[in-house]
């Protein structure tokens, strides 16, 4: 059995770190399958015995394909050992990496059908010169309200491997599920 790690990105910061989880996996001896979430209608459920889902933040939303995904397949997630990941700027501060003090991860699950068994928070990439004009404005802004980067010339990743590749040791340990098989 495998585990599917779905990933909801718009710019590859979540489908990175997809992967990464994928390549973290192996070396514990778990084969993953990495597939983009907005190109996945119904996934081949019964080959998976794990599910991984990570996305990103935009503007304070997930994509709504990601919502939607949830909302569709919430009695298939739960019934079986699942995780998700947050990625977003704000976890560029570690007091704002889990999901007790992550605003967009909080307002997720008061609403969310889906009770994933492990949850990150992981911080993303700040990419500038590859941002529309607008929206590099507004993240400059955003960036200094919140005393972050504003040279607009950078490209910062976020990203904390470690904690990525601690998640998939969380991932590893989680147990099949037992009545579902
Ligand atoms: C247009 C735009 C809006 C964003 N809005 C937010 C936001 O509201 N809050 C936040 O924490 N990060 C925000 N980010 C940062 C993204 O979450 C971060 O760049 C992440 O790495 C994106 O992941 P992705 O490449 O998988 O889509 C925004 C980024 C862009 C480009």
């Amino acid at each position: 059995m495998k585990t599917l790690i779905l990933f909801s990105s718009r710019d590859g910061q979540t489908r990175e770190i997809a992967s990464y989880l994928a390549s973290e996996l192996k070396e514990l001896g778990i084969w993953a399958d990495v597939a983009n979430l907005h190109r996945t209608e119904e996934p081949d459920w019964d080959s998976y015995d794990r599910v991984v889902i990570g996305a990103s933040i935009r503007y304070g939303h997930y994509h709504s394909a990601f919502l939607e995904f949830v909302k569709k397949h919430a009695s298939r997630l739960n019934s079986m050992p699942s995780a998700f990941y947050s990625v977003n700027l704000v976890a560029r501060k570690p007091e704002k990496r889990t999901p007790q003090t992550n605003s967009y991860v909080r307002k997720f699950l008061l609403r969310s059908p889906w009770r994933p068994d492990r949850i990150a928070v992981i911080a993303g990439a700040l990419l500038y010169p590859r941002y529309r004009w607008y929206d590099r404005m507004m993240i400059k802004l955003i960036m200094k309200m919140s005393g972050g980067e504003t040279d607009t010339n950078k490209e910062v990743i976020y990203t904390d491997w470690d904690q990525v590749a601690r998640f998939a040791r969380e991932v590893a340990q989680l147990a099949p599920n037992p009545l579902v098989k």
